[in-house]
């Protein structure tokens, strides 16, 4: 099989690295830093039309199939909130210390039946000539926000993302662990499975 090239709209090398390591060795990986295309603010409502606000950018000035994907944590008792806001919920430009401090803070002293949330992720795929091709895939992972951080894998919320099914949080999962069960990987194996029976 030829190997297919898609571009990543972002800048994040990790997350391109991820996305790469999930597709496998068929495809190539490259971000929008490499063609030099300025990025745009993410001002949509939802994960879905953020993911198309970054693709559709960079797919107007490159000729290459292009993927963008936007995530987040939506904790049910509180209004699905950080949501769309997760990288910035303390503040703009917050650490995820302050992120994770935050949402304990707003979750304290509820029980486990109001601390269930989900980790989102939206991707975006948008081909063919006139890049009028547009593709959606999600993916959510189900778990339960707990009361202190625990492990040191991973990002962002991943200290408190407890998951009951295998009784860990998600930053106690190796890379390769997470990679098979989150929702990046459920979307992104959504997307591979699209590209290989195009
Ligand atoms: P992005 O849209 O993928 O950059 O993600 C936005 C924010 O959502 C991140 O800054 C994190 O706070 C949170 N987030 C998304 N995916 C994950 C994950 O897999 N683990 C922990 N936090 C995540």
């Amino acid at each position: 099989m030829k190997v297919k090239t898609l571009v990543l709209a972002s800048s994040n090398n990790h997350k391109a690295k991820e996305i790469g390591m999930i597709l496998g060795r068929n495809y190539q990986i490259k971000t929008q830093e490499e063609f030099g295309v300025p990025f745009v603010p993410e001002n949509g409502k939802t994960f879905s039309e953020n993911a198309y606000i970054k693709a559709s950018q960079l797919a107007k000035n490159i000729s290459i199939p292009v993927i963008a994907d936007d995530s987040g944590l939506e904790v049910l008792s509180i209004n699905n909130q950080p949501g769309i806001y997760s990288a910035r919920y303390a503040s703009i430009g917050a650490t995820d210390e302050e992120n994770i401090n935050k949402l304990l803070g707003a979750l304290k002293n509820r029980p486990s039946s109001e601390r269930k949330a989900k980790f989102i992720c939206s991707l975006v795929l948008i081909e063919g000539h006139d890049k009028q091709k547009v593709s959606y895939f999600n993916g959510e992972w189900k778990g339960e926000i707990a009361n202190k951080k625990t492990g040191r894998h991973g990002f962002g919320y991943d200290p408190i993302f407890f998951v009951p099914s295998l009784k860990k949080t998600a930053a106690e999962l190796s890379e390769e662990i997470k990679n098979k069960v989150s929702h990046r990987a459920i979307a992104i194996n959504k997307l591979k499975n699209f590209l290989e029976n195009q």
